[in-house]
């Protein structure tokens, strides 16, 4: 099972992702969180990376498909996988097409977790993530049983660095020009999937559910 989750930064691809991972055992593949690991390992990527992430734009083509297409070749991902955050450009999802239609393959599923600009601000302000196991959490609506501590590794919570008013604007904005245009090419292939991403997390899951099968 192919699996692509699409929907303007917080809508909570992320959060949805590891949900399914968890139920269909397929692994969660973020570009995010790979880029994320890498900033925080030095590595020469994630430097790369940062200039990017922190100004809200999206990190070149050339920087995000190999390193996906690389991931997505791994030994766990021969029986599917669910991508979250990729891809985000039309040229990403034709790259993606090309390598899959090589092996007689496709996507199966486009997600779209559909959620108004409006609430995003809110969320994005709200969130807290693990810098050490990944885990996120909102504080407000999904809250840890310590405030600050991480429920599952103890670790202290941080606000991710992109999380900051300023640049979720521009990330609503990047997504507005440059990925939400995937909604057609996904509608076109006949494989799109709207979910109302405003319920409360739960709901949000069991709808996806009801698309992706028991
Ligand atoms: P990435 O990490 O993918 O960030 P994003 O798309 O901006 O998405 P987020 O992770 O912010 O949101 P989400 O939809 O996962 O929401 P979440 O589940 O956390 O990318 C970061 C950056 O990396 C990009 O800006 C770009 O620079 C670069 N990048 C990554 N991939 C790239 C690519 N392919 N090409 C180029 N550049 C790339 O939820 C958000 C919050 O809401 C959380 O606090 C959560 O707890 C809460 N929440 C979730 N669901 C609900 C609910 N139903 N009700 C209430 N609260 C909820
Ligand atoms: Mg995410």
């Amino acid at each position: 099972m192919k699996i692509i989750m699409l929907g303007a930064p917080g809508a909570g691809k992320g959060t949805q992702a590891k949900k399914i991972a968890d139920k269909y055992q397929i692994p969660h593949v973020s570009t995010g969180d790979i880029f994320r690991a890498n900033i925080k390992n030095g590595t020469e990527l994630g430097k790369k990376a940062k200039t990017y992430m922190d100004a809200g734009q999206l990190v070149p083509d050339e920087l995000t498909v190999d390193l996906l297409m690389d991931r997505i070749s791994q030994a766990d991902c021969a029986n599917g996988y669910v991508l979250d955050g990729f891809p985000r450009t039309i040229p990403q999802a034709e790259c993606l097409e090309k390598a899959l239609s090589g092996r007689n393959d496709a996507v199966d599923f486009a997600i779209n977790v559909e959620v108004p600009d409006e609430n995003i601000v809110a969320r994005m302000s709200g969130r807290r993530a693990c810098p050490a196991c990944g885990a996120t959490y909102h504080i407000v609506h999904i809250p840890t049983k310590v405030e600050g501590i991480c429920d599952r590794c103890g670790g202290e919570l941080a606000l991710r660095d992109d999380d900051k008013p300023e640049t979720v604007k521009n990330r609503l904005s990047v997504y507005h020009t440059q990925t939400k245009p995937l909604i057609q090419f996904y509608g076109d292939k006949k494989v799109l999937h709207e979910v109302d991403g405003t319920q409360e997390m739960e709901k949000v899951f069991a709808d996806i559910v009801k698309v992706l099968g028991e």
